[in-house]
Protein backbone atom coordinates (compact mmCIF):
# COMPACT_ATOMS: atom_id res chain seq x y z
CA UNK A 1 0.00 0.00 0.00
CA UNK A 2 0.90 3.52 -0.64
CA UNK A 3 2.48 6.09 2.14
CA UNK A 4 3.14 9.07 -0.21
CA UNK A 5 0.30 10.33 -1.93
CA UNK A 6 -0.36 12.01 -5.46
CA UNK A 7 -3.09 13.21 -7.91
CA UNK A 8 -1.82 9.42 -9.86
CA UNK A 9 -0.87 7.34 -7.33
CA UNK A 10 -4.03 5.43 -7.38
CA UNK A 11 -2.96 4.32 -10.67
CA UNK A 12 -1.09 1.60 -9.46
CA UNK A 13 -3.86 0.07 -7.16
CA UNK A 14 -6.43 -2.15 -8.27
CA UNK A 15 -9.42 -0.02 -9.96
CA UNK A 16 -12.85 -1.66 -10.19
CA UNK A 17 -15.94 -0.81 -11.79
CA UNK A 18 -14.00 1.14 -14.53
CA UNK A 19 -15.13 1.40 -18.11
CA UNK A 20 -12.63 0.11 -21.07
CA UNK A 21 -11.98 2.50 -24.17
CA UNK A 22 -10.87 1.18 -27.02
CA UNK A 23 -9.37 4.58 -28.28
CA UNK A 24 -6.72 5.21 -25.39
CA UNK A 25 -5.38 8.12 -27.34
CA UNK A 26 -8.96 9.73 -27.38
CA UNK A 27 -9.47 9.36 -23.49
CA UNK A 28 -6.01 10.88 -23.22
CA UNK A 29 -7.11 14.15 -25.35
CA UNK A 30 -10.25 14.26 -23.35
CA UNK A 31 -9.01 14.56 -20.25
CA UNK A 32 -6.34 17.00 -21.34
CA UNK A 33 -8.92 18.91 -21.70
CA UNK A 34 -10.96 17.99 -18.59
CA UNK A 35 -7.63 19.21 -16.72
CA UNK A 36 -7.93 23.06 -18.30
CA UNK A 37 -11.59 23.48 -17.52
CA UNK A 38 -12.33 25.44 -14.01
CA UNK A 39 -13.40 23.51 -11.18
CA UNK A 40 -17.21 23.30 -10.50
CA UNK A 41 -16.93 24.02 -6.29
CA UNK A 42 -14.32 26.08 -4.65
CA UNK A 43 -12.33 25.30 -2.22
CA UNK A 44 -14.34 27.70 0.30
CA UNK A 45 -17.57 25.94 -0.07
CA UNK A 46 -15.96 22.26 0.25
CA UNK A 47 -14.51 23.55 3.86
CA UNK A 48 -18.08 24.89 4.71
CA UNK A 49 -19.30 22.05 4.07
CA UNK A 50 -17.03 20.35 5.86
CA UNK A 51 -17.39 22.63 9.00
CA UNK A 52 -21.30 21.36 8.84
CA UNK A 53 -20.69 18.17 8.39
CA UNK A 54 -18.85 18.58 12.02
CA UNK A 55 -21.68 20.11 13.17
CA UNK A 56 -24.08 17.25 12.31
CA UNK A 57 -21.07 14.92 13.78
CA UNK A 58 -21.62 17.16 17.27
CA UNK A 59 -25.18 16.97 17.48
CA UNK A 60 -26.25 19.94 15.93
CA UNK A 61 -27.38 19.92 12.84
CA UNK A 62 -28.72 16.94 10.27
CA UNK A 63 -27.85 15.76 7.28
CA UNK A 64 -30.42 15.70 4.25
CA UNK A 65 -29.09 13.98 1.38
CA UNK A 66 -30.93 13.38 -1.48
CA UNK A 67 -31.76 12.64 -5.49
CA UNK A 68 -31.48 10.89 -8.47
CA UNK A 69 -30.28 7.05 -8.39
CA UNK A 70 -28.55 7.76 -11.65
CA UNK A 71 -29.02 11.38 -13.25
CA UNK A 72 -28.91 11.11 -17.15
CA UNK A 73 -28.20 13.87 -19.61
CA UNK A 74 -31.90 13.80 -21.20
CA UNK A 75 -33.31 15.01 -17.62
CA UNK A 76 -31.01 18.27 -17.16
CA UNK A 77 -33.99 20.36 -17.81
CA UNK A 78 -34.85 23.51 -15.68
CA UNK A 79 -38.37 21.58 -14.50
CA UNK A 80 -36.58 18.52 -13.35
CA UNK A 81 -34.03 20.23 -11.75
CA UNK A 82 -36.30 22.98 -10.03
CA UNK A 83 -38.40 20.21 -8.80
CA UNK A 84 -35.71 18.10 -7.26
CA UNK A 85 -34.58 21.28 -5.59
CA UNK A 86 -38.11 21.74 -4.34
CA UNK A 87 -38.79 18.90 -2.71
CA UNK A 88 -35.28 19.07 -0.88
CA UNK A 89 -36.42 22.47 0.53
CA UNK A 90 -39.65 21.11 1.92
CA UNK A 91 -38.39 18.06 3.61
CA UNK A 92 -35.72 20.63 4.73
CA UNK A 93 -38.39 22.59 6.18
CA UNK A 94 -40.33 19.61 7.94
CA UNK A 95 -36.91 18.79 9.45
CA UNK A 96 -35.85 22.27 10.55
CA UNK A 97 -39.56 22.35 11.86
CA UNK A 98 -39.74 18.97 13.59
CA UNK A 99 -36.06 18.63 14.92
CA UNK A 100 -35.12 22.29 16.11
CA UNK A 101 -32.11 21.94 13.81
CA UNK A 102 -29.52 23.13 11.72
CA UNK A 103 -30.25 21.02 7.91
CA UNK A 104 -27.19 20.47 6.11
CA UNK A 105 -29.04 19.96 2.39
CA UNK A 106 -27.00 17.80 -0.40
CA UNK A 107 -28.34 16.90 -3.57
CA UNK A 108 -26.81 13.48 -5.37
CA UNK A 109 -27.23 16.14 -8.40
CA UNK A 110 -24.61 17.68 -11.33
CA UNK A 111 -22.32 15.00 -11.72
CA UNK A 112 -24.08 11.46 -10.57
CA UNK A 113 -23.45 9.87 -14.16
CA UNK A 114 -22.01 7.02 -13.86
CA UNK A 115 -22.67 3.75 -12.06
CA UNK A 116 -21.50 0.46 -10.55
CA UNK A 117 -22.74 -2.59 -11.99
CA UNK A 118 -22.66 -6.39 -11.13
CA UNK A 119 -21.11 -7.43 -14.96
CA UNK A 120 -19.49 -5.49 -17.28
CA UNK A 121 -21.33 -7.02 -20.09
CA UNK A 122 -24.75 -7.73 -20.71
CA UNK A 123 -26.09 -10.28 -23.04
CA UNK A 124 -29.12 -10.43 -24.68
CA UNK A 125 -30.75 -13.06 -27.63
CA UNK A 126 -26.91 -14.13 -28.21
CA UNK A 127 -25.61 -10.87 -28.27
CA UNK A 128 -23.14 -9.38 -25.53
CA UNK A 129 -22.31 -5.67 -25.26
CA UNK A 130 -20.81 -3.38 -22.52
CA UNK A 131 -23.34 -2.77 -19.34
CA UNK A 132 -24.79 0.45 -19.45
CA UNK A 133 -22.73 2.16 -17.05
CA UNK A 134 -24.22 5.36 -17.17
CA UNK A 135 -24.45 8.61 -18.90
CA UNK A 136 -21.17 9.77 -18.00
CA UNK A 137 -19.45 6.37 -20.09
CA UNK A 138 -22.22 5.00 -22.39
CA UNK A 139 -25.67 4.98 -23.26
CA UNK A 140 -28.54 2.60 -21.99
CA UNK A 141 -30.24 1.15 -25.50
CA UNK A 142 -28.40 -2.08 -26.28
CA UNK A 143 -26.85 -1.51 -29.93
CA UNK A 144 -23.36 -1.54 -30.21
CA UNK A 145 -23.11 1.80 -30.64
CA UNK A 146 -24.95 2.75 -28.07
CA UNK A 147 -23.09 1.02 -25.32
CA UNK A 148 -19.24 1.62 -26.84
CA UNK A 149 -17.66 3.89 -23.90
CA UNK A 150 -17.01 7.20 -25.06
CA UNK A 151 -14.93 9.26 -23.64
CA UNK A 152 -16.57 12.51 -25.11
CA UNK A 153 -19.11 11.89 -22.74
CA UNK A 154 -16.59 12.75 -20.26
CA UNK A 155 -17.10 16.22 -21.31
CA UNK A 156 -20.35 16.47 -22.10
CA UNK A 157 -20.96 14.96 -17.90
CA UNK A 158 -18.82 18.16 -16.86
CA UNK A 159 -20.85 20.47 -19.10
CA UNK A 160 -23.97 19.07 -17.83
CA UNK A 161 -23.00 18.80 -14.13
CA UNK A 162 -21.64 22.96 -14.60
CA UNK A 163 -25.10 24.06 -15.97
CA UNK A 164 -27.39 22.03 -13.33
CA UNK A 165 -25.05 23.65 -10.62
CA UNK A 166 -25.67 27.03 -12.13
CA UNK A 167 -29.45 26.59 -12.13
CA UNK A 168 -29.01 25.30 -8.98
CA UNK A 169 -26.75 28.42 -7.64
CA UNK A 170 -29.52 30.53 -8.85
CA UNK A 171 -32.22 29.24 -7.19
CA UNK A 172 -30.33 28.84 -3.81
CA UNK A 173 -29.27 32.52 -4.16
CA UNK A 174 -32.56 34.34 -5.71
CA UNK A 175 -35.95 34.81 -4.35
CA UNK A 176 -37.00 31.21 -4.45
CA UNK A 177 -35.37 30.07 -1.69
CA UNK A 178 -36.55 32.90 0.43
CA UNK A 179 -37.87 30.87 3.50
CA UNK A 180 -40.89 33.81 3.65
CA UNK A 181 -42.22 32.34 0.48
CA UNK A 182 -42.14 28.58 0.63
CA UNK A 183 -45.62 28.72 -1.63
CA UNK A 184 -42.21 29.14 -4.52
CA UNK A 185 -41.49 25.15 -3.60
CA UNK A 186 -45.25 23.63 -4.39
CA UNK A 187 -45.15 21.29 -6.58
CA UNK A 188 -48.22 21.17 -8.63
CA UNK A 189 -50.10 17.89 -7.34
CA UNK A 190 -49.39 18.99 -3.37
CA UNK A 191 -52.95 19.39 -3.30
CA UNK A 192 -53.94 15.67 -3.37
CA UNK A 193 -51.15 15.20 -1.38
CA UNK A 194 -52.18 13.30 2.54
CA UNK A 195 -49.28 15.32 3.66
CA UNK A 196 -50.50 18.82 2.47
CA UNK A 197 -52.29 19.76 5.53
CA UNK A 198 -50.01 18.96 7.72
CA UNK A 199 -47.36 20.95 5.38
CA UNK A 200 -49.69 24.21 5.09
CA UNK A 201 -50.33 24.11 8.68
CA UNK A 202 -46.38 24.24 9.42
CA UNK A 203 -46.08 26.70 6.83
CA UNK A 204 -48.71 29.09 8.12
CA UNK A 205 -47.07 28.29 11.75
CA UNK A 206 -43.31 29.20 10.25
CA UNK A 207 -44.60 32.25 8.62
CA UNK A 208 -46.25 33.81 11.63
CA UNK A 209 -43.13 32.97 13.81
CA UNK A 210 -41.26 35.29 10.68
CA UNK A 211 -43.38 37.76 10.82
CA UNK A 212 -43.40 37.98 14.74
CA UNK A 213 -39.19 38.15 14.46
CA UNK A 214 -38.97 40.07 12.36
CA UNK A 215 -41.49 42.91 13.87
CA UNK A 216 -39.36 42.95 16.99
CA UNK A 217 -35.80 42.13 15.43
CA UNK A 218 -33.70 45.86 13.81
CA UNK A 219 -33.60 44.47 10.37
CA UNK A 220 -34.89 41.76 7.74
CA UNK A 221 -33.39 38.65 8.29
CA UNK A 222 -30.86 38.41 5.51
CA UNK A 223 -29.79 34.97 6.05
CA UNK A 224 -33.26 33.25 5.40
CA UNK A 225 -33.78 34.95 1.85
CA UNK A 226 -30.83 31.73 0.83
CA UNK A 227 -30.13 28.64 1.49
CA UNK A 228 -26.96 26.49 1.05
CA UNK A 229 -27.21 23.45 -1.48
CA UNK A 230 -24.05 20.53 -1.77
CA UNK A 231 -23.51 19.02 -4.32
CA UNK A 232 -22.78 15.01 -3.81
CA UNK A 233 -22.02 12.24 -6.27
CA UNK A 234 -20.46 8.86 -5.93
CA UNK A 235 -16.58 9.20 -7.11
CA UNK A 236 -16.34 6.35 -9.55
CA UNK A 237 -15.14 7.13 -12.74
CA UNK A 238 -11.45 7.60 -11.43
CA UNK A 239 -9.77 8.95 -14.81
CA UNK A 240 -12.76 11.82 -14.52
CA UNK A 241 -12.58 12.23 -10.71
CA UNK A 242 -8.57 13.10 -11.35
CA UNK A 243 -9.26 15.44 -13.74
CA UNK A 244 -11.32 17.21 -10.93
CA UNK A 245 -9.05 16.71 -8.41
CA UNK A 246 -6.56 19.53 -7.77
CA UNK A 247 -4.32 22.03 -5.45
CA UNK A 248 -6.55 24.76 -4.49
CA UNK A 249 -4.97 27.86 -5.67
CA UNK A 250 -4.94 29.58 -1.40
CA UNK A 251 -2.71 26.69 -0.63
CA UNK A 252 -5.13 24.98 1.58
CA UNK A 253 -4.34 21.48 -0.23
CA UNK A 254 -5.52 18.97 -2.67
CA UNK A 255 -9.69 19.15 -3.04
CA UNK A 256 -11.98 17.35 -5.77
CA UNK A 257 -13.06 19.65 -7.37
CA UNK A 258 -15.89 18.43 -9.00
CA UNK A 259 -18.53 18.42 -6.02
CA UNK A 260 -18.64 19.10 -2.56
CA UNK A 261 -18.92 15.59 -1.01
CA UNK A 262 -17.80 12.28 -2.98
CA UNK A 263 -18.98 9.27 -1.59
CA UNK A 264 -17.37 5.93 -2.13
CA UNK A 265 -19.87 3.12 -3.11
CA UNK A 266 -20.52 0.08 -1.68
CA UNK A 267 -18.58 -1.71 -4.31
CA UNK A 268 -15.76 0.19 -4.35
CA UNK A 269 -14.82 0.61 -1.21
CA UNK A 270 -11.78 -2.13 -0.73
CA UNK A 271 -9.03 -0.25 1.32
CA UNK A 272 -6.16 -1.20 -0.93
CA UNK A 273 -8.17 0.11 -4.15
CA UNK A 274 -7.90 3.02 -6.14
CA UNK A 275 -11.00 4.67 -5.43
CA UNK A 276 -9.32 4.90 -1.52
CA UNK A 277 -6.55 5.94 -2.77
CA UNK A 278 -7.64 8.72 -4.86
CA UNK A 279 -10.06 9.91 -2.57
CA UNK A 280 -7.44 9.98 0.27
CA UNK A 281 -5.56 12.49 -0.84
CA UNK A 282 -8.26 15.38 -0.82
CA UNK A 283 -9.30 17.50 1.67
CA UNK A 284 -13.52 17.30 0.90
CA UNK A 285 -16.06 15.73 3.40
CA UNK A 286 -15.98 11.80 2.17
CA UNK A 287 -19.54 9.22 2.30
CA UNK A 288 -18.63 5.89 2.60
CA UNK A 289 -21.78 3.34 1.85
CA UNK A 290 -21.67 0.52 4.30
CA UNK A 291 -23.71 -2.92 3.37
CA UNK A 292 -24.69 -5.81 5.33
CA UNK A 293 -21.56 -7.96 4.74
CA UNK A 294 -19.12 -5.19 5.93
CA UNK A 295 -16.84 -6.39 8.42
CA UNK A 296 -16.61 -3.77 11.39
CA UNK A 297 -12.54 -4.15 11.52
CA UNK A 298 -12.45 -3.14 7.60
CA UNK A 299 -14.71 -0.23 8.01
CA UNK A 300 -12.57 0.81 11.44
CA UNK A 301 -9.22 0.43 8.91
CA UNK A 302 -10.98 2.68 6.65
CA UNK A 303 -11.67 5.53 8.53
CA UNK A 304 -7.98 5.35 9.57
CA UNK A 305 -6.80 5.24 6.24
CA UNK A 306 -9.17 8.22 4.99
CA UNK A 307 -8.73 9.98 7.87
CA UNK A 308 -5.86 9.55 9.93
CA UNK A 309 -5.66 12.54 11.99
CA UNK A 310 -8.91 11.47 13.16
CA UNK A 311 -10.50 15.01 12.47
CA UNK A 312 -14.25 15.62 12.73
CA UNK A 313 -16.31 16.01 9.45
CA UNK A 314 -14.23 14.22 7.55
CA UNK A 315 -16.19 10.59 8.01
CA UNK A 316 -19.61 10.08 7.12
CA UNK A 317 -20.62 6.48 7.04
CA UNK A 318 -23.70 5.82 5.19
CA UNK A 319 -24.86 2.44 6.34
CA UNK A 320 -27.31 0.67 3.65
CA UNK A 321 -28.06 -2.91 5.44
CA UNK A 322 -31.88 -3.00 4.34
CA UNK A 323 -34.62 -3.50 6.73
CA UNK A 324 -34.62 -7.38 7.23
CA UNK A 325 -31.05 -7.38 8.84
CA UNK A 326 -30.50 -3.80 9.86
CA UNK A 327 -31.05 -4.74 13.97
CA UNK A 328 -28.91 -7.71 13.70
CA UNK A 329 -26.20 -6.15 12.02
CA UNK A 330 -25.96 -2.60 12.60
CA UNK A 331 -25.74 -2.94 16.32
CA UNK A 332 -22.29 -4.55 16.15
CA UNK A 333 -21.04 -2.33 13.44
CA UNK A 334 -21.56 0.71 15.38
CA UNK A 335 -20.49 -0.98 18.51
CA UNK A 336 -16.91 -1.53 16.85
CA UNK A 337 -16.91 1.91 15.21
CA UNK A 338 -17.55 3.87 18.79
CA UNK A 339 -15.14 1.54 20.59
CA UNK A 340 -12.46 2.29 17.91
CA UNK A 341 -12.64 6.16 18.61
CA UNK A 342 -13.02 6.88 15.40
CA UNK A 343 -14.93 10.25 14.81
CA UNK A 344 -17.57 9.52 12.27
CA UNK A 345 -20.94 10.66 11.47
CA UNK A 346 -23.62 8.25 10.58
CA UNK A 347 -26.57 8.59 7.87
CA UNK A 348 -28.94 6.00 7.27
CA UNK A 349 -29.58 5.43 3.27
CA UNK A 350 -32.66 2.81 3.54
CA UNK A 351 -33.06 2.37 0.29
CA UNK A 352 -30.09 0.03 -1.28
CA UNK A 353 -30.58 -2.66 0.74
CA UNK A 354 -34.11 -2.91 0.00
CA UNK A 355 -34.26 -3.54 -3.41
CA UNK A 356 -36.47 -6.25 -4.76
CA UNK A 357 -38.01 -7.37 -8.01
CA UNK A 358 -41.73 -7.87 -8.67
CA UNK A 359 -42.64 -11.02 -10.34
CA UNK A 360 -42.81 -9.31 -13.91
CA UNK A 361 -39.10 -8.50 -12.86
CA UNK A 362 -39.01 -5.05 -12.39
CA UNK A 363 -36.71 -3.49 -9.48
CA UNK A 364 -38.96 -2.04 -7.05
CA UNK A 365 -38.56 -0.67 -2.87
CA UNK A 366 -41.07 -0.87 -1.01
CA UNK A 367 -41.91 2.42 1.40
CA UNK A 368 -42.80 -0.14 4.89
CA UNK A 369 -39.31 -1.13 4.56
CA UNK A 370 -38.21 2.02 3.92
CA UNK A 371 -39.62 3.69 6.25
CA UNK A 372 -38.88 0.66 8.76
CA UNK A 373 -35.14 0.38 8.01
CA UNK A 374 -35.00 4.19 9.30
CA UNK A 375 -36.84 3.79 12.19
CA UNK A 376 -34.66 0.75 13.26
CA UNK A 377 -31.60 2.70 12.59
CA UNK A 378 -32.46 5.65 15.15
CA UNK A 379 -33.58 3.24 17.60
CA UNK A 380 -30.41 1.27 17.08
CA UNK A 381 -28.31 4.25 17.40
CA UNK A 382 -30.12 5.32 20.30
CA UNK A 383 -29.30 1.80 22.07
CA UNK A 384 -25.67 2.29 20.95
CA UNK A 385 -25.51 5.87 22.27
CA UNK A 386 -24.29 7.24 18.99
CA UNK A 387 -26.98 9.53 16.72
CA UNK A 388 -28.14 8.86 13.79
CA UNK A 389 -27.12 11.90 12.21
CA UNK A 390 -29.03 11.68 8.46
CA UNK A 391 -30.69 10.31 5.96
CA UNK A 392 -29.57 9.26 2.57
CA UNK A 393 -32.70 9.01 -0.25
CA UNK A 394 -33.17 8.00 -3.40
CA UNK A 395 -36.12 10.55 -4.56
CA UNK A 396 -37.44 12.86 -6.97
CA UNK A 397 -40.16 15.48 -6.85
CA UNK A 398 -42.09 14.18 -9.68
CA UNK A 399 -45.19 12.41 -9.53
CA UNK A 400 -43.20 8.74 -10.46
CA UNK A 401 -44.34 5.15 -9.36
CA UNK A 402 -41.61 3.23 -8.57
CA UNK A 403 -41.79 2.71 -5.27
CA UNK A 404 -44.15 0.74 -3.98
CA UNK A 405 -47.03 1.60 -0.69
CA UNK A 406 -46.84 5.14 1.04
CA UNK A 407 -50.31 6.94 1.64
CA UNK A 408 -50.96 6.79 -1.88
CA UNK A 409 -50.87 2.98 -1.64
CA UNK A 410 -49.16 2.57 -4.77
CA UNK A 411 -49.83 -1.24 -5.86
CA UNK A 412 -47.68 -3.32 -8.38
CA UNK A 413 -50.09 -2.75 -10.75
CA UNK A 414 -49.26 0.95 -10.50
CA UNK A 415 -45.60 0.77 -10.98
CA UNK A 416 -46.03 1.28 -14.94
CA UNK A 417 -47.49 4.28 -15.18
CA UNK A 418 -44.80 6.26 -14.32
CA UNK A 419 -41.37 4.22 -14.15
CA UNK A 420 -39.20 6.45 -15.27
CA UNK A 421 -35.68 5.98 -13.42
CA UNK A 422 -32.70 5.64 -15.49
CA UNK A 423 -31.42 3.03 -12.33
CA UNK A 424 -33.28 2.08 -9.00
CA UNK A 425 -36.75 3.05 -7.84
CA UNK A 426 -37.17 6.69 -6.15
CA UNK A 427 -39.59 7.88 -3.68
CA UNK A 428 -41.74 9.67 -5.30
CA UNK A 429 -43.04 13.48 -3.98
CA UNK A 430 -45.80 12.57 -1.79
CA UNK A 431 -43.48 9.33 -0.35
CA UNK A 432 -40.42 11.62 0.18
CA UNK A 433 -42.12 13.94 2.25
CA UNK A 434 -44.02 11.05 4.18
CA UNK A 435 -40.61 10.01 4.99
CA UNK A 436 -39.74 14.01 5.53
CA UNK A 437 -42.90 13.89 8.70
CA UNK A 438 -41.77 10.57 9.85
CA UNK A 439 -37.96 11.57 10.37
CA UNK A 440 -38.93 15.00 11.98
CA UNK A 441 -41.49 12.51 14.81
CA UNK A 442 -38.25 10.40 15.61
CA UNK A 443 -35.58 13.31 16.10
CA UNK A 444 -38.94 14.79 18.29
CA UNK A 445 -38.82 11.74 19.90
CA UNK A 446 -35.23 12.00 21.45
C1 LIG B 1 -26.07 4.16 -5.12
O1 LIG B 1 -26.01 4.94 -4.16
O2 LIG B 1 -26.77 4.38 -6.13
C2 LIG B 1 -25.33 2.87 -5.02
C3 LIG B 1 -24.95 2.19 -6.08
O3 LIG B 1 -25.15 2.54 -3.74
P1 LIG B 1 -24.28 1.38 -3.04
O4 LIG B 1 -22.85 1.67 -3.36
O5 LIG B 1 -24.63 1.59 -1.61
O6 LIG B 1 -24.78 0.07 -3.59
CO1 LIG C 1 -29.06 3.55 -6.46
Amino acid sequence: MHTSWTAESWKSCAASQQPEYDDFAELQEVLAVLRRLPPLVSSWEIDRLRADMTSAQAGEAWVLQGGDCAESFDDCQAESIASKIKVLLQMSLVLIYGSQQKIVRIGRIAGQYAKPRSSSTESRDGQTLPSYRGDLINHSPFSHSHRRNDPQLLLRGYERAAVTLNFIRALSEGGFADLHHPENWDLTFVAESSECERYKRMVQSLGDALRFIESIAPGPLTELRRVDFFTSHEALHLHYEQALTRLSVRGTGWYNFGTHFPWIGERTRAISGAHVELLRGVRNPLGIKVGPTAIAQEIVDLTRRLNPENEPGRITLIHRIGNQRVADTLPKLVDEIARSNARVLWICDPMHGNTVSTESGQKTRRFDDVLAELRTSFAVHRQCGTRLGGVHLELTGENVTECLGGAGGLTEADLHTAYNTSCDPRLNYEQAMEIAFSIADEIQQR
